[in-house]
């Protein structure tokens, strides 16, 4: 079902991404950002330690495992994972350690640094990724052909961030990125980039979830051509800007173009929502709702976000980072999780011993418990910047600390089947993060479709 090969380092991806999303909220309940403070050092840092540590890494390491279920075919050059998992992690640390020069630390390099290692990271995810759709001619289908367009941004993104960074070096075309840039790098990066891959993974796995029929249609192209309308006026922005010119009428057109992209993909997951025939979704799908929720509201906030800006924008971007992309990816990670474990420690089991079923392994009280807490820190979070109340904010931050720390232990005992009865459970349990050292496991071999 979720997948015929495991990816060797799923599990390490998804716990260096958590490790990533504790460290910005503990930083954010500290203090150490919040509203009209984002262009600080520490408040970059924490934003970067999120959108990349967690969020990039999270939908990098989904993509690894996921790409060959969208394709139908293994992944190209599986052992880069592991190294674009090393170099994303530092070169997110090196970003986030070189933003404190900003608050006067002698961390200037760090700042240069960081984006080298995060093009390295991007570019061998791009090499796996990219190879394995381009190889499966995965631009015929809906999914395919999101993913691929999603990958596109991904180079942009990096670029100006990267030009942003080196600005403070001296770079001059980095410079011109300063400020207009900034609106164009948050749509490249929340939008573009992680939206859209997110959308492309959904289109496969929602029908999954909910049991309902997978079929591409014209509203999954209507939201593909909208996206890719989004992106070649971003590009016409982006040589506006480096022109000197005023990139503000396309920029707004491109947020619009997204808007349009967001309300028709809506369109279609209210489609398959309507046909699915599981009875009663189960918790990741009941909490994507929400998500789904958050997606609609970061759309509306688009367009005033970018033509107003301050307090708009804010609230905008809040809303897409920690409500729509973070929301989807807590509530996803919970079954992703428990499949992940199932396949490895029942699948070798079946038809020897009587196995459980894959939601056996979750406690969808204590993932609904966390999940919801979550949604609460978002809707306080998004409220203080809309209204600009730092205490506010900072209570939103620890509420949100709370939520990603109920939901890792959530995640640990699914890993370690501690809601299955003590006759249920095997002797030995696989490691909780890294790979088994036995290579023939069922780790980025091909095998059979199953539960
Ligand atoms: C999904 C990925 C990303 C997201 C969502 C994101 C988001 C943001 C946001 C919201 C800001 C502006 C904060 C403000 O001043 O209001 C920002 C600034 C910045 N970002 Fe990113 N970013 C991402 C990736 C990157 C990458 C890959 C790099 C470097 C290669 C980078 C480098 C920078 C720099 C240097 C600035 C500071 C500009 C300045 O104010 O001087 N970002 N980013």
């Amino acid at each position: 079902m979720l997948g015929k090969a495991l990816s060797r380092w799923t599990l390490a991806w998804f716990a260096s991404g958590l490790a990533f999303l504790l460290a910005a909220l503990a930083m954010a309940a500290f203090g150490l950002a919040g509203p009209g403070r984002w262009s600080e050092g520490w408040a970059l840092a924490a934003v970067h330690l999120f959108a990349l540590g967690w969020l990039c890494q999270m939908m990098l390491g989904s993509l690894i495992q996921f790409v060959p279920v969208l394709t139908a075919r293994p992944l190209v050059l599986p052992r880069l994972a592991l190294p674009a998992l090393v170099l994303c992690g530092a070169g997110t640390l090196s970003l986030a350690g070189g933003f404190l020069a900003l608050e006067g630390w002698p961390t200037g390099a760090l700042l240069a640094m960081g984006p080298v290692l995060l093009g390295l990271a991007f570019g061998l995810a791009m090499l796996m990724l990219g190879g394995t759709l381009i190889a499966a001619r995965a631009w015929r289908t809906g999914d395919g052909s999101t993913v691929l367009l999603a990958l596109l941004a991904l180079p942009l993104l990096w670029a100006t961030g990267a030009g942003m960074g080196w600005a403070f070096g001296g770079i001059a075309w980095g410079a011109a990125l300063l400020p207009d840039g900034l609106s164009l790098h948050v749509l490249l990066g929340a939008g573009l980039w992680l939206t859209l891959a997110g959308m492309g993974v959904s289109y496969r796995l929602f029908p999954m979830f909910l049991i309902a029929p997978d079929r591409s249609g014209p509203l999954r192209r209507a939201a593909l051509i909208a996206a890719v309308l989004a992106l070649v006026l971003l590009l016409g922005a982006l040589g506006v800007l480096l022109a000197g010119g005023d990139p503000l009428p396309l920029t707004a057109g491109c947020g619009l173009a997204c808007t349009l992209a967001t309300g028709l993909y809506l369109a279609e997951i209210r489609r398959i929502w309507q046909s699915r025939r599981a009875p009663v979704p189960e918790t990741n799908m009941q909490w994507s709702r929400a998500a789904l929720g958050f997606l609609a509201m970061a759309a509306l906030l688009t367009a005033p976000g970018l033509i107003l800006g301050g307090p708009w924008a804010e609230a905008a971007i809040f809303v897409a980072l920690a409500g729509w992309l973070s929301t989807l990816t807590l509530a996803q990670m919970v079954k992703i999780t428990s499949f992940l474990t199932w396949i490895q420690v029942f699948a070798p089991l079946i038809g020897r011993a009587k196995v459980p079923m894959v939601h056996d392994l979750t406690d969808a009280r204590a993932a609904g418990r966390s999940l919801a807490l979550w949604v609460a820190g978002v809707l306080a979070g998004t409220l203080a910047l809309a209204l600009q109340v730092p205490a506010l904010f900072d209570m939103a931050a620890l509420a949100l600390l709370l939520a990603a720390l109920l939901h890792g232990r959530e995640l640990i005992a699914i890993r370690r089947l501690r809601h299955l009865s003590e006759t249920a459970r095997p002797a030995g349990l696989p490691p909780m993060i890294l790979p088994p050292t036995d290579r023939r496991s069922h780790h980025d071999i091909p095998r059979p479709a199953s539960a």
